[in-house]
């Protein structure tokens, strides 16, 4: 390209870049300017922000009620046991891929301080009874003791199941718990 061509080319370019910025000045000029004026749909809004607002309110009394209504039982952890009753206090420790569990025999009736941490990495301690239902359960979390009571009221054979993804073997870890 030959200078003269190039400085051509380089004016028209900013020319170009001006019309470009006086355009856009000028639609942020109209949407300020027109944004001040009312329309006739003013009342109509007006109407509507007021309804929004008794909406708002209604719905914030109606979440307070239910979350009062739904938390009051709080902490769901409450020991299930009679104070001054014996408790029975059990250390689980979890691991990649099973439970270290110091006591695993009980009697119908024992209420058990279940004391849960683990040795590697996060774990779930899911305490089935022996019809499958999940009767308890805390989460195995490293460096830390989360404390759950049961109390168990049936006899039989009770399933310990991690209840967190833990790795390759996760579905194999399992523990037993009788209960005479
Ligand atoms: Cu431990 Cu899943």
């Amino acid at each position: 390209m030959k200078p003269a061509v190039m400085m051509k080319w380089m004016i028209l370019r900013a020319n170009l870049v001006i019309i470009l910025i006086v355009l856009l000045a000028g639609v942020f000029l109209w949407v300020a300017l027109s944004s001040k004026k009312k329309s006739d749909y003013t009342p109509i809004v007006k109407k509507w922000y007021k309804a929004r607002s008794i909406y708002a309110v209604l719905l914030v009394v109606l979440m307070l009620v239910v979350s009062i209504y739904t938390l009051r039982e709080l902490p769901f952890n409450k020991p299930s046991y009679v104070l001054g009753d014996e408790v029975i206090p059990v250390q689980v420790e979890a691991y990649q891929f099973g439970f270290d569990i110091d006591q695993t025999e009980f009697s119908v009736g024992d209420t058990v301080e279940f004391n849960v941490t683990t040795r590697d990495v996060t774990h779930g301690f899911g305490v089935y009874d022996p019809d499958m239902n999940l009767v308890g359960q805390t989460q195995a979390m490293p460096e830390y003791t989360n404390t759950f009571y049961l109390t168990f009221d049936k006899p039989g054979t009770y399933q310990v199941l991690c209840l967190e993804y833990c790795g390759l073997a996760h579905h194999l870890m399992m523990a037993e718990i009788v209960v005479k």
